[in-house]
């Protein structure tokens, strides 16, 4: 299991749930969370690295928002596949690098040479995600965005894979009545603290790839403005995918 932040609570929720069973987070960043108990570890490291050590004992790999971040998705995949004990399950996730309107389908990205921040029509958090994840280095690396990990799954061998369910994360709102959306509200103020904290993150590397502090300056500001007042409700898209080591 891969782990950082939200990932962190899920798997200590995991250890207090089922004292029975053993939980390791990975992340290459370190992880401390307040409360670790007796049957949770979290290890900093490189996952490849760390699977490496390992075969044919882990019941349930979940990783998320991690394939995308390896430079080798399917070498990934092929390590948790060995390391995963036959019956063992994997969970992959991870988001697709688009924002999407009430109907379920992608805004347009903002125009770059139209500074507007109010269009209605395009989006400027679409425009910046995709100049962002467009930049890192490991983005030419193929099926990693949500909606095709199950391909890494059903290319391996290792593998049956089984299903996949999309889920949609309101931005400041609480998603309405759309179906599948459970605690829309709070899932919408995250959601809010996410994009702010990612544009931070992400502004050093759209700088170093050749974007100008006031190019950024102006961007940073219109999707403020986008994110914080809405003027157009926002979703981001998750897919879960699983499989099961045969
Ligand atoms: C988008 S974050 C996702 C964090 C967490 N898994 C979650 O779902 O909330 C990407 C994470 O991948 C981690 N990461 C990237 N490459 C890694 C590697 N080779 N081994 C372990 N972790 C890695 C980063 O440190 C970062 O925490």
């Amino acid at each position: 299991m891969t782990s950082d932040h939200s990932e962190q609570i899920r798997a200590v929720e995991m250890a207090l749930e089922f004292p029975h069973i053993e939980v390791i987070g990975i992340d290459l960043t370190e992880s401390n969370p307040k409360i670790v108990p007796g049957n949770c570890r979290f290890i900093k490291a490189d996952v490849i690295a760390f699977l490496e050590e390992y075969a044919g004992v882990f019941d349930l790999i979940q990783c998320r928002s991690v394939a995308k971040h390896v430079p080798d998705a399917t070498a990934l995949t092929c390590l948790i596949g060995r390391s995963l004990r036959p019956g063992g399950v994997l969970l992959f996730a991870d988001a697709i690098t688009d924002i999407y309107n009430v109907d379920k389908q992608p805004y347009p990205l903002a125009l770059v040479n139209d500074s507007a921040s109010n269009d209605k029509i395009r989006s400027w958090f679409a425009r910046w995600l995709f100049e962002a994840t467009a930049r890192w280095t490991t983005k030419a690396q193929q099926n990693t965005e949500g909606d095709k990990l199950h391909i890494l799954m059903r290319e391996d061998s290792q593998f049956e894979y089984l299903g996949q369910k999309t889920y949609y994360s309101p931005i400041n709102w609480d998603g309405g009545d759309q179906e599948g959306i459970l605690n829309g509200a709070e899932i919408g103020k995250l959601m809010l603290l996410n994009v702010l904290d990612f544009l931070q993150a992400s502004r050093p590397s759209l700088l170093s790839e050749g974007l100008t502090e006031a190019t950024l300056q102006v961007w940073d500001k219109n999707v403020r403005d986008e994110v914080t007042a809405p003027t157009k409700r926002m979703f981001l898209k998750w897919v879960v995918a699983w499989a099961v080591k045969v």
